[in-house]
C-alpha cells in the first residue's frame, strides 16, 4: 500500500526522496511522485508506473529544495494517472496520505459550494483543499493542518508540506503506522524504519491520533486532544543488506531460498540455551486454564493460522478458532474472558487484523501478536508479541514469512501442549529433534528446483489449477493456490481432498492441472482414492509426496516430485516450499511481475 516519507535535510532531497520510495516499492504502487520547497517555492514532480519513470522525470526536469515529501500510491479512490498521484498540492499546500479519508465526500461537496474546483477523484485531495481554505482563513500553516487533521475521519498516516516554510513538516497518523527519524540536524518521516535506515536509525513512532510539528531541531508530538505527549524515541536495527536481492533475479527466489537460515535463526530463538527443549522467551499464559484460541490473520498468515489451528487442537487438545480479519469483528464473536487471541502477521500493520486485536483487547485473558515487523502496530498493542525471525521480507508473496511464522506457532502448540499434560517428555524430545534438522531438510528440498521449473512448462500453460490437500496439508492446499494465483495469475483453487467430489471434480479434465499435496502420513491412503478419482477423469496430477509416498502411489500420475521425509507434524512447513518454487517457476515462465505482481500491495493497511 502506499508508502510516504519526508524530509528536513541538509543536502538536495529529491535523490534522497526517490532512494527512500525504492525501499517502499516492495508495499505496492502504481505511481509516485514528490514535492520539495526550495527558497520557499513549492515544486512537485509525478510520475505513472515504476519508480525509475520518476526518476527519469527527475533527470529532465529536476527539482531543487532540502525538504521534501514522497510517496509511492496504490490507488484506492481514481485510476492509476499522474492526477492521482500524491503529493496532492492546493496552492501553498502539498500532502502525501496513505490510508483511506472516510467522510471525503462529505468534505468534498463543503468545499466545493465553497467554490473550491477539485482536480482529482482522491480522497486525498480533499486534505489538501482543507487545509489550504484554512490558510487562507489567515491560520498559520501548523494550526490549519492541525485543524485540518480534526475534521478528518478514516484511517492516515499524512505528511504536510508548505509554501514558504524550508523548515517544516506536519505528520499525522491515525490507523496507518508513522515513524519520525532523527538525524544531525536532520528530520525525516517514513512509513516504516526501513524507508529510513540509511538515514537515521533513531525513529519515534508517532501513537494512535498524534501529529507531529517537525523541524530540523525539534519534534513536538501532541495527542488526539491536542496534549504534548511524550513518545520513546528508539534505536531501530534494520539490516540494510537483507534488502538488496543478493544475486538472485527476485526478491521471491531470494526469500525461499533464504528459508534454511532465517528458519534456524527462528528455531533458536524458541530454543532454550540452557535445556535445549522448546520454550517461547516471555509467554506469561497459563495454558492449563485456557478454554479457546482463537487466531485472526488475513492472507498467506491466515493459513499459518488454519495450519496451526490441527496442531492446537490435535496436540494441544485447546479448541481453535480461525478467522480472516475483515470478516472477524463484523461477526462481533462473543469471546470468553479465559480465552487467547492470536493476530499473526507479516507486517504486523495490515488494517483488519489490527482492528480485530482492538477488538479482543479488552475481552480475553491475553492479547499475543505473532510478527514480523518488530515496532509494528500490532506488536505493539499486544500483550504478548513473538517475533518471527524471518528478516526483511520484500517480495508481496509471502514466502519465508509463512514457514517462520509456522516455527513460531509450533513452540507455541508444544508449550501450550506441556503446560496442559498432553505431551509425554519423549514425545516433546522427538519433536524437538526433528526441529532441529528442519533447516536441513528444508535445504535438500530446495535441490528440486530443476525439476519442479520442469513441470512449469506445462503448467505456465494452464488457465486454472486445483491444489489437494488432508488435514493440516489442506491449508497448504490454500496457500499453494494462493501463490500461483497471486503471482501468476493462473485461477487455482486449494480444496480438502475429500471434498473434490462435492462439486470442483466438476471441472477435472485433461487440461486441469491437480496439485496434490500428500506425505505419506495417516490420511496419506485417501488422499490417494481422491487422486485416483482424478486420474480416472482424466485429470493431470502433480503428487507431490516423500519416498514412501512415491513407492506406493506415482504409478498413473503425471509428475511426482519426491521430498525428503519428515515428523508428520511439520510436513506443512516442508511442503511449503514446492508450493512456493511451482508459483515461482510458473510465474516467472509467464513473464509476470514475480515481486510487485499486479494489483497487489505488501502491507495491506487500509479495510
Ligand atoms: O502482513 P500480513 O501478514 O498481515 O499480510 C497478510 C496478507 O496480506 C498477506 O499474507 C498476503 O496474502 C500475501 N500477499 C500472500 O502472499
Amino acid at each position: 500500500m502506499c508508502g510516504i516519507v519526508g524530509i528536513l535535510g541538509n543536502h538536495e532531497a529529491a535523490p534522497i526522496l526517490v532512494d527512500a520510495l525504492k525501499r517502499l516499492e516492495y508495499r505496492g504502487y502504481d505511481s509516485a511522485g514528490i514535492a520539495t520547497v526550495d527558497a520557499g517555492k513549492l515544486g512537485r514532480r509525478r510520475a505513472v508506473g515504476k519508480l525509475v519513470n520518476l526518476s527519469d522525470l527527475l533527470v529532465h526536469n529536476p527539482i531543487a529544495g532540502k525538504a521534501g515529501i514522497g510517496h509511492t500510491r496504490w490507488a484506492t479512490h481514481g485510476v492509476p494517472n499522474i492526477v492521482n498521484s500524491h503529493p496532492h498540492r492546493a496552492k501553498d499546500v502539498a500532502v502525501v496520505h496513505n490510508g483511506i479519508i472516510e467522510n471525503f465526500k462529505e468534505l468534498r461537496d463543503e468545499l466545493s459550494q465553497n467554490g473550491v474546483v477539485f482536480e482529482t477523484d482522491t480522497d486525498t485531495e480533499t486534505v489538501v483543499q482543507l487545509c489550504m481554505s484554512y490558510l487562507k482563513d489567515g491560520l498559520s500553516p501548523k494550526y490549519a493542518a492541525a485543524a485540518t487533521i480534526d475534521r478528518l475521519e478514516g484511517a492516515y498516516a499524512l505528511c504536510f508540506l508548505f509554501e514558504g516554510e524550508d523548515d517544516l513538516l506536519i505528520a499525522a497518523r491515525k490507523g496507518s503506522p508513522l515513524a519520525i527519524g532523527h538525524g544531525d540536524g536532520e528530520m525525516f518521516v517514513g512509513s516504516d524504519a526501513l524507508a529510513l535506515a540509511p538515514m537515521t536509525d533513531k525513529v519515534t513512532y508517532l501513537d494512535e491520533g498524534d501529529w507531529a510539528i517537525v523541524t530540523r531541531t525539534s519534534l513536538e508530538i501532541r495527542d488526539a486532544s491536542g496534549t504534548l505527549a511524550n513518545r520513546e524515541m528508539r534505536t531501530i536495527k534494520v539490516d540494510l543488506g537483507t534488502s538488496d536481492k543478493g544475486g538472485y533475479k527476485h526478491y521471491m527466489m531470494k526469500e525461499i531460498a533464504e528459508q534454511p537460515t532465517v528458519l534456524a535463526e527462528a528455531i533458536t530463538h524458541y530454543t532454550d540455551p540452557k535445556t535445549g527443549g522448546i520454550s517461547v522467551p516471555g509467554l506469561d499464559i497459563d495454558f492449563a486454564n485456557v478454554d479457546k484460541i482463537t487466531m485472526v490473520a488475513c492472507g498467506t498468515a491466515y493459513l499459518a493460522c488454519s495450519v496451526a489451528k490441527y496442531w492446537f487442537e490435535q496436540v494441544a487438545r485447546i479448541p481453535c478458532e480461525v478467522d480472516v480479519a475483515s470478516e472477524f469483528r463484523y461477526r462481533e464473536p462473543p469471546m470468553s474472558d479465559k480465552s487467547v487471541a492470536m493476530f499473526v502477521s507479516q507486517s504486523g500493520e495490515t488494517a483488519d487484523t489490527l482492528a480485530a486485536l482492538r477488538y479482543c483487547s479488552d475481552k480475553v485473558s491475553k492479547t499475543v501478536a505473532v510478527v514480523n515487523v518488530a515496532e509494528s502496530s500490532i506488536s505493539r498493542e499486544s500483550d504478548i508479541s513473538l517475533p518471527i525471525h524471518a528478516g526483511v521480507e520484500i517480495g508481496v508473496a509471502s514466502t519465508k514469512a509463512f514457514t517462520c511464522q509456522l516455527i513460531a506457532l509450533v513452540a507455541l502448540v508444544i508449550s501450550a501442549a506441556r503446560a496442559r499434560g498432553e505431551l509425554d517428555a519423549k514425545s516433546e524430545q522427538v519433536l524437538r529433534t526433528e526441529l532441529t534438522s528442519l533447516p536441513g531438510i528444508i535445504n535438500q528440498s530446495l535441490a528440486q528446483q530443476s525439476e519442479i521449473d520442469e513441470v512449469t512448462i506445462e503448467l505456465s500453460k494452464a488457465s486454472d489449477a486445483l491444489f489437494l490437500g488432508r488435514g493440516a496439508m489442506y491449508p497448504l492446499a490454500l496457500e499453494g493456490a494462493l501463490k500461483l494465483k497471486e503471482i501468476s495469475y493462473i485461477h487455482a483453487e486449494g480444496y480438502a481432498s475429500g471434498e473434490l467430489k462435492h462439486g470442483p471434480i466438476a471441472l477435472v479434465d485433461e487440461h486441469m492441472p491437480v496439485i496434490v499435496l500428500a506425505p505419506k502420513d495417516d490420511l496419506f491412503d485417501k488422499t490417494v482414492s481422491n487422486m485416483q478419482e482424478v486420474m480416472a477423469r482424466g485429470g493431470k496430477v502433480l503428487l507431490v509426496t516423500d519416498p514412501k509416498g512415491a513407492e506406493t502411489a506415482r504409478d498413473g500420475v503425471w509428475k511426482t516430485i519426491i521430498m525428503p521425509p519428515v515428523h508428520n507434524m511439520l510436513a506443512p512447513i516442508l511442503y511449503a516450499i514446492p508450493a512456493q518454487l511451482i508459483a515461482y517457476y510458473t510465474a516467472v515462465r509467464k513473464g509476470t511481475d514475480v515481486d510487485q505482481p499486479r494489483n497487489l500491495a505488501k502491507s495491506v493497511t487500509v479495510e
